[in-house]
C-alpha cells in the first residue's frame, strides 16, 4: 500500500522502512475509523438523554479504558517496535556482515557546517592516503553493491539522510558511526542533512550518483590516479616553498592540501 508520496525506493532494504510507515498508518486509520464509528453510535444512542457529569469514577469504566488502551498497545505498538528493532539490529546496523562481502564499497563521510566531505580509498585500497578520491557534496557508487558508510563530524551534530535509500545516521563529533545501503537503480539521489546544525543547515545538500559497476570502476581508477598526481604536485610545491627562506614577519606557508586529508584509517567493526 502506497499511501504517502515518498521518493522512489532505490535501495535493497528500503522496503523495511516503507513497511513501518505504511503499517503505522494503516493501524492508525483502523483505530481512527473505529473511534469515529463509536462516537457516532454513542451520539445517536443517547441523543435524548440529559448529560450527567459524574464526579466519581465507575470501576467498570476505568477497567474498560485500561483494557482498550492495553489492547491497542499490544496490537499496534509492540509489533511495530519489535519489527523496527529487528530491522535496526539485524539489517541496517549489521555492518559486520556486509564487511565480509568482497564486493562491498566503503565510503568515509565527514560532515561539517555546511557540507559533506566524501572519500573513497584510492587504487591502493587504503584510506587516508594520497590517492584517495575525495569530493565535496557528491559521491559515486556502483549499482547493486553494498555501500558501507563511516560517518563523522568536525563540528556539530549533523544527520546524513538519503531519502531514496531510506538511510539516516547522525554524524556526531568525536565518533565514527556506520551504516550501509545497497542501491538498486542508477540515478542521482539527494543527500540531505536532517539535523538543524546552524544558519545554513538548509544548504547542506549533496548527491550520490549510482552508476553501473563498469562505469564506477573505470571512473574510480582514473580519479584515484589524478588525485595521486595532484597530491605529488602539492608536495613538490611545498618542498620547494619550504626551502625558500620565510620573509621577515611572515608566517610560513600552510599546507594547502590540508583540507583533503581529513580521513581516518578504515575502522573494522565500528558500531552504529
Ligand atoms: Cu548539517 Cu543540518
Amino acid at each position: 500500500m502506497r499511501v504517502l508520496d515518498r521518493p522512489v525506493d532505490a535501495s535493497a532494504e528500503g522496503w523495511r522502512i516503507d513497511r513501518l510507515l505504511d503499517g503505522s498508518l494503516a493501524a492508525l486509520a483502523v483505530v481512527a475509523v473505529l473511534v469515529m464509528v463509536w462516537i457516532g453510535w454513542a451520539l445517536l444512542r443517547w441523543r435524548k438523554q440529559p448529560a450527567v457529569y459524574s464526579t466519581g469514577q465507575s470501576r467498570r469504566a476505568v477497567l474498560i479504558v485500561i483494557a482498550a488502551a492495553s489492547l491497542l498497545f499490544i496490537a499496534i505498538d509492540v509489533p511495530l517496535f519489535w519489527i523496527a528493532n529487528r530491522d535496526v539490529h539485524q539489517v541496517f546496523g549489521d555492518v559486520e556482515s556486509v564487511e565480509r562481502d568482497p564486493g562491498a564499497v566503503r565510503i568515509e563521510i565527514n560532515a561539517q557546517r555546511w557540507a559533506w566531505n566524501m572519500r573513497l580509498a584510492g587504487n591502493d585500497g587504503v584510506f587516508a592516503t594520497d590517492d584517495d578520491v575525495v569530493m565535496l557534496d557528491r559521491m559515486r557508487v556502483p549499482v547493486e553493491r553494498p555501500v558501507i558508510v563511516q560517518l563523522a563530524s568536525s563540528d556539530v551534530v549533523h544527520s546524513f539522510f538519503v531519502p531514496a535509500f531510506r538511510v539516516r545516521l547522525d554524524a556526531v563529533p568525536g565518533r565514527v558511526q556506520s551504516t550501509w545501503f545497497r542501491p538498486t537503480r542508477p540515478g542521482i539521489y539527494e543527500v540531505a542533512c536532517s539535523e538543524l546544525c546552524g544558519v545554513f543547515h538548509h544548504q547542506m545538500r549533496g548527491t550520490i550518483e549510482v552508476v553501473s559497476a563498469d562505469e564506477f570502476d573505470s571512473w574510480h581508477q582514473l580519479a584515484s590516479r589524478e588525485a595521486l598526481a595532484i597530491a605529488r604536485e602539492d608536495r613538490r610545491a611545498l618542498d620547494e616553498e619550504s626551502t625558500r627562506p620565510t620573509p621577515e614577519g611572515m608566517a610560513p606557508v600552510r599546507d594547502p592540501a590540508h583540507a583533503r586529508r581529513w580521513g581516518w584509517p578504515w575502522q573494522r567493526g565500528v558500531a552504529r
